[in-house]
């Protein structure tokens, strides 16, 4: 019998290799690689007899419309592309102890009255189980719990049981007889999670999987997973603020970039319906480098507070921090206020900060981080009611974005009584109708600073 060559899986990204590196060249974790059973040849002897693959026309493909559960968390259902499809795996990452269990055990809560659920934990007795529970305010009659993490068991009594919905916490817990490893590597976490997929649609069971994101590669973390399962949520937040976002990274039932926004108090989760008043709770009296943005998440406007620090230098090197925005971004933006506005940011250090704990990816953030930092250089402050939206160019020009009415809506509804926006994006608003706020269009960085300097040449409404 020919050796069985043995491969090196990195427990991060997954990433295979042939011998043992001490940092994985694919996502650059150091000391995630470890020895793994290699998976079966396609199309050699270990491989599944062949089955005929049958053909359908598309036309006689039939479904129906009641393939979705709602979860009783509107914000969640919002994530999940409208509600839990039947049949689908779900999974919620994050970091350990942002709160997890605590949102699967409230859906308890709220589906336990009319659906049968079944929650398997390997990290929790039951006893546990039903203290947080009470705490929480779960008592359902449809609710079954079980302690346990053997994959065949749980597949076995699940079979049984013939639950509505499943979750599983944590897939790092649960291991399969068959796989030699340890719970919580690579081949555990990929076979137990094929083996969940491989329920859920047998069954028609949605599953929810909570698996733990690690940063020390001690055990797989949920990227080696995502590519298996129907939906991959990411629980994000700093531990220290009580904000949590739920953010869909891949949904094949829904639109990804919605996120859901919650704040964990005392009894749970609590939904945050208005996540802009949220953001922007706690602003002081006007400060220099502050700037009130509007950025769009999913489909929902949301306002936040790009926060800038400009102070003098004593380094040769001087630093530049971003906190909820991307880096060479910054950077980018700093090279084009020089380059284009004539602002130098030489001898000082630069600190920006979203506040909330927000992470502005989208362009549009761009023109409030360059007023931040203008503001924050040569301290003028930012009139209050005033709010910026526009992506800024390598030439210093302010580029129009998407969702201009959204934004400019979502500013008056909170009070916002001025609005910068790309002069480009005013074709994308209608005339006749009024928005209750003062619209100014830019072309150029520099039109942007003559309007918050109260130029009233800018003003085009
Ligand atoms: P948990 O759901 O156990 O996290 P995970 O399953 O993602 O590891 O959340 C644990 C944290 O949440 C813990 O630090 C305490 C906090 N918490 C509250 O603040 N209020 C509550 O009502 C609950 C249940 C937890
Ligand atoms: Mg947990």
């Amino acid at each position: 019998m020919a050796k069985t060559k043995t491969v090196f899986v990195c427990s991060e990204c997954g990433q295979e290799y042939s011998k043992w590196n001490g940092r994985c060249t694919a996502c650059g974790s150091w000391n995630t690689i470890e020895e793994a059973e290699p998976a079966p040849v396609i199309g050699g002897k270990s491989a599944a007899p062949l089955g005929e693959l049958k053909f359908s026309p598309i036309n006689d493909i039939s479904y129906d419309d009641e393939t979705r559960y709602s979860t009783g968390i509107s914000e969640l259902d919002r994530v999940l592309g409208g509600g839990l499809v039947k049949g689908s795996l779900v999974l919620i990452g994050g970091d350990p102890g942002i709160g997890k269990s605590t949102l699967l055990l409230q859906i308890c809560g709220h589906m336990g009255g009319q659906y049968n659920i079944l929650y398997v934990s390997g990290e929790e007795s039951e006893r546990q189980i039903k203290l947080r529970a009470d705490r929480l305010g779960v008592s359902n009659s449809g609710l079954m719990l079980a302690s346990g993490n053997n994959c065949e068991s749980i597949i076995q009594g699940v079979k049984k049981a013939k639950p509505d919905i499943v979750i599983i916490d944590s897939i790092q817990t649960i291991t399969s007889s068959g796989i030699s490893s340890s719970a919580g590597s690579v081949v555990q976490v990929r076979e137990c999670t094929n083996a969940f997929m491989h329920l859920a649609k047998s069954e028609e069971i949605p599953i929810f999987i909570v698996s733990h994101v690690n940063k020390d590669g001690g055990i797989a973390g949920p990227k080696i997973m995502e590519h298996i399962v129907d939906t991959v949520l990411y629980f994000e937040g700093d531990k220290q603020l009580s904000y949590r976002i739920l953010r869909a990274i891949k949904n094949r039932f829904g639109s990804t970039n919605e996120i859901g926004v919650f704040r964990m108090d005392d009894d749970g989760l609590q939904e945050v319906a208005n996540p802009s008043e949220m953001m922007l709770s706690g602003r002081s009296a006007p400060v220099s480098g502050s700037a009130v943005v509007c950025t769009v998440e999913g489909t929902r406007p949301i306002l936040a507070e790009v926060q800038a620090l400009v102070t003098k230098s004593t380094l040769s090197a001087p630093r530049r921090v971003a906190t909820g925005f991307d880096y060479n971004r910054l950077y980018m933006l700093l090279a084009v206020l020089e380059k284009r506005t004539g602002f130098f940011f030489g001898g000082v250090d630069v600190y920006v900060n979203i506040v909330g704990g927000l992470r502005l990816d989208e362009p549009a953030a761009d023109l409030a981080v360059a007023l931040a930092l203008y503001s924050g250089l040569c301290d003028k402050i930012i009139p209050d009611k005033l709010m910026v939206f526009g992506e800024v160019g390598l030439g210093g020009e302010v580029r129009a974005v998407s969702h201009v009415r959204e934004r400019v809506k979502e500013g008056a509804r909170l009070g916002f009584e001025r609005c910068i926006i790309p002069k480009q994006s005013f074709s994308s608003l209608s005339k006749s109708e009024s928005y209750g706020i003062q619209i100014i269009g830019v072309r150029t960085l520099e039109q942007a600073f003559r309007a918050i300097n109260g130029d009233k040449k800018e003003n085009n409404t």
